[in-house]
Parts: C-alpha cells; sequence; structure tokens
C-alpha cells in the first residue's frame, strides 16, 4: 500500500500510535483504519466509507454513535468541574449520583461501587480488596484465585495473569502463577466426547471441587468469571453452571466475582446477567464498557454489604484503605453514565435486546449451510459463530491461514464490521440495533463466508 497517498492522521498513528493488539506482520504496510465519525449504528472513515458497527466499537456503544444527549451532558459537565480528586472525604455530585444508581441496580445486597478507570483497573481492585478483605477478617491466607481458561479480564500485569487466553500471553511474562489457577472453559462446543450438556455441568463442579479441595479452601479468596464468555469464543456456560458454583464458593468461604464488564448494561437483555439470566447474587461485581456506553473511560467494582462491612472497618488513627486512582469518579464520565442510564431506560432499551437477541442468534443459524461453520453460539446481542476445517472432527483452521481474520476483510468489503479472535467471528452491535440491520448484517456474514470459504478449504487442504 503507497503510504504517501495516506493522510496525515494514518501516517500519524503508523509511525507513532503503538497500539493494543497489533499485529506487526501487516502493521507498516496497511497501517489503521482512520474512522472519523459515527451515527446511530454506523461507523465512517476518513474516505466516507460507512459500515454497519457489528461489534459496538469493543462490546460497548450500547446507545450507539453519536449521541447528542450524552455529548452535551459531558460538556456541560466538563465546564461545571471538569475534575477533582475523590479521594478521601472529596466527592462530586455526578459520582456519588452514579453510585446510588448502580447500588440501586445491581442484584441483592451489592450497594458499594468503586470507580476505576475501566474494567482491567475493576477486576485488579476485586483482587486487591478480596485479598484485603481476608487479611482484615484475620484470614491472610486467603490469597488464591481461581479463574477459567478462555476467560479474559485485562491488560493489567494481574488482569492479564487472570486471563485464560493462552495465545495472549506470547512473549509476555507470566506473573502470580502460585496465586491465580485456571480451571477448564465451560465450553460446551468442545465438551469431552459422549457427555451431554448436563453431565458436562457435573463434569465442571466436580473438577472445581476437587481443585478446591486440592488447594485448600483456607488458601483460596475467590473466583472470578464471565457470565459468557467473550473474548475467548462467546462462550455459553451449560443451565445451571455459574449457580452451582455460586453455591460452591458459599459451601468453601471463597468470593464469587462476576466480571460482567460485557454481559452488563443490556447487552443479554437486563441491566446485569447473573441474577436475571443466571439466577445468582455474586460477592463482588465489575462492570465498565456499556456503563458509558463506550463514551467516557469508566469501570466500577461493586461490592456486597457483607465485604464492605469488613473492608469500612476503621484501621486506628492515620490509617486509611490504600487503593484509588485518580480518575476514580471523574466526573465527566460519571456524567456521561448517568445519561445512559436515563436513555437505557426511557428508550426501553433492555426491552428491545429481548427481541432484537434471540433474532440474531435464530437468523444466525442460518449459517450452518457452511461446512466451514462448526459452531454457532451466544446469548441476546452477544455471538460467536467459530469456524472449522473438518466439522466432524471439530478442527480448526492451521493459524496461518487467519481464516477468521480472512472472513472479516470480506464482511467489511460489504460494509460490515464484525471481531475475528482466533478462529471465531464475534458480533456485539449497539444495543439499538433493528431487525433490519440484524438481516444485513447476517446477510454480510453469509455472503463473505460463501466467498472465501472455498479458498479457505482448499489452502487448509494443502497445507
Ligand atoms: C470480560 C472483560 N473483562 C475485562 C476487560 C478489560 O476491560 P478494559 O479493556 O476496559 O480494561 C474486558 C475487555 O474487553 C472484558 O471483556
Amino acid at each position: 500500500m503507497d503510504s504517501t497517498a495516506k493522510s496525515d492522521a494514518w501516517r500519524a498513528d503508523r509511525d507513532h500510535f503503538l497500539h493494543p493488539y497489533t499485529d506487526f506482520t501487516t502493521f507498516q504496510d496497511s497501517g489503521s483504519q482512520v474512522v472519523s465519525h459515527g451515527d446511530a449504528m454506523y461507523i465512517v472513515d476518513e474516505a466516507g466509507r460507512s459500515y454497519l458497527d457489528g461489534i459496538a466499537g469493543l462490546w460497548c456503544v450500547n446507545l450507539g454513535h453519536g449521541r447528542s444527549e450524552i455529548a452535551q451532558a459531558m460538556g456541560d459537565q466538563a465546564q461545571q468541574l471538569g475534575y477533582f480528586n475523590t479521594f478521601g472525604h472529596s466527592t462530586n455530585t455526578p459520582a456519588a449520583l452514579l453510585a446510588r444508581q448502580l447500588a440501586e441496580r445491581t442484584p441483592g445486597d451489592l450497594n458499594h461501587v468503586f470507580f476505576t478507570t475501566g474494567g482491567s483497573t475493576a477486576n485488579d481492585t476485586a483482587i486487591r480488596l478480596a485479598h484485603y478483605y481476608f487479611n482484615r477478617l484475620g484470614k491472610p491466607k486467603k490469597k488464591k484465585i481461581l479463574a477459567r481458561n478462555g476467560g479474559y479480564h485485562g491488560s493489567t500485569y494481574f488482569a492479564a495473569a487472570l486471563t485464560g487466553i493462552h495465545g495472549i500471553h506470547y512473549g509476555f511474562d507470566r506473573i502470580a502463577e502460585d496465586i491465580v489457577h485456571h480451571l477448564s472453559a465451560a465450553n460446551c462446543y468442545r465438551r469431552p466426547e459422549g457427555m451431554d450438556e448436563a453431565q458436562f455441568c457435573d463434569f465442571l463442579i466436580d473438577e472445581a471441587r476437587h481443585r478446591i479441595e486440592q488447594l485448600g479452601a483456607d488458601n483460596i479468596a475467590a473466583f472470578i468469571a464471565e457470565p459468557v464468555m467473550g473474548a475467548g469464543g462467546v462462550l455459553v456456560a451449560p443451565e445451571g453452571y455459574h449457580r452451582r458454583m455460586a453455591e460452591v464458593c458459599q459451601q468453601n468461604d471463597i468470593l464469587y466475582i462476576a466480571d460482567e464488564v460485557v454481559t452488563g448494561f443490556g447487552r443479554l437483555g437486563h441491566w446485569f446477567a447473573s441474577e436475571d439470566r443466571f439466577g445468582h447474587v455474586p460477592d463482588i461485581l465489575i462492570t465498565a464498557k456499556g456503563l458509558s456506553s463506550g463514551y467516557c473511560p469508566i469501570g466500577a467494582a461493586v461490592f456486597s454489604e457483607r465485604m464492605y462491612e469488613v473492608i469500612s472497618k476503621p484501621q486506628g488513627p492515620g490509617g486509611v484503605l490504600s487503593h484509588g486512582f485518580t480518575y476514580s469518579g471523574h466526573p465527566v464520565s460519571c456524567a456521561a453514565a448517568l445519561k445512559s442510564i436515563e436513555l437505557y431506560e426511557r428508550e426501553d432499551i433492555f426491552g428491545k435486546v429481548r427481541d432484537t437477541g434471540p433474532y440474531l442468534q435464530q437468523q444466525l443459524k442460518r449459517l450452518s449451510r457452511h461446512d466451514v461453520v462448526g459452531d454457532i453460539r451466544g446469548d441476546h446481542l452477544m455471538a460467536g459463530v467459530e469456524l472449522v476445517s473438518d466439522r466432524d472432527a471439530k478442527r480448526n483452521f492451521p493459524p496461518d491461514l487467519a481464516a477468521a481474520e480472512v472472513v472479516f476483510g470480506r464482511a467489511r468489503d460489504y460494509g460490515v464490521i464484525v471481531r475475528p479472535v482466533g478462529d471465531t467471528i464475534i458480533l456485539s452491535p449497539p444495543l439499538i440495533i433493528s431487525r433490519e440491520q440484524v438481516d444485513t448484517l447476517v446477510d454480510s456474514l453469509d455472503q463473505a463466508i460463501e466467498d472465501v470459504s472455498g479458498q479457505l478449504m482448499s489452502r487448509a487442504a494443502a497445507s
């Protein structure tokens, strides 16, 4: 690609912006697509090409692009108070009101909100405060964390340690290997041969019990899980899994951390999925992304009354809870979140998801006509389509074929953005998507797979 024909922004980006998750085999040549604006379900690049956003930016722009009411709320707040810290005994009105609104919407007695800058810092906060909680209870041995293979919890050092997607650790150091222990992914598609879903659920629960026995419940602080695994390939656990894991945790005095960074704020048709979809109340709930509909960086870890009672015990003269970020409770981010909550309610967005979500899942079934489609799965507006080179053997394509990436490129030619992760194509559109736009998304993906599957199959056979 001739970089001289590219814009100043394209060149500045290629030369100076070290991006998250960049493939450096192609970056120097292809650079980045410069996205210049967005409007409802669409984004537009600097060449003026418009694309249906099938991934809500990155699972976050739930209310769609270009919402002037959110922009107005942010602008007004920036003018009134752009920033002042919330350390110690200082606060601001949007942060205080948002904390109450979150407490009212999170399940059970999750009433105490620690604000962060995103999902990774919220997960780090959850682990630090889980350790602090047990230290204050006089149980300092309770340090280990159970996580899951395939789980994604972020990119700070500890959130990355929790993450169980093995490929993304390549070249990086692993820390906390004596602390973090990964259980099997609740991957129904790749469950052991001959097991039905109920037996697979028993298998996962037994595995967790055995691991707890092995490690000793007295040494384990918490279990962390996404209600539906996102970046790990949109894996929906077998029926009853989360409720049963919550019981196992309770029996062993292990805190259950629900990482609802993706599933919160309506993606599964409710404020949060833990209780309304999966029937349990966690001890800590993590949220970010849809909280501000992606308009401003913000995340939160929400703690139960039981934990708050311990965490809030005075340390003694001069002692403070020494954890916090400069931007905890940032007034502009909180104003964006408050406005987002107002819009979710006023426009009955989650009611719409309860219609369009099942419709998306049903329409996607059409893709099974392609031999390269091994599995289609998801829940409401979260979907994964896993590609295979051999359906019977459930064999993925050789990694160098980057099969999902090829489909992504072709879909983009048709004007829709999907997300390739490993051999899975992920869809997570803004929650305002209409049934007609679901049709466009699925039709374009169907056509893209049709166009490239022959070429992928023959390259796989030759390799
Ligand atoms: C489930 C989950 N947890 C945590 C994170 C990390 O959030 P952030 O990138 O805001 O730090 C993500 C990001 O995609 C996520 O999907």
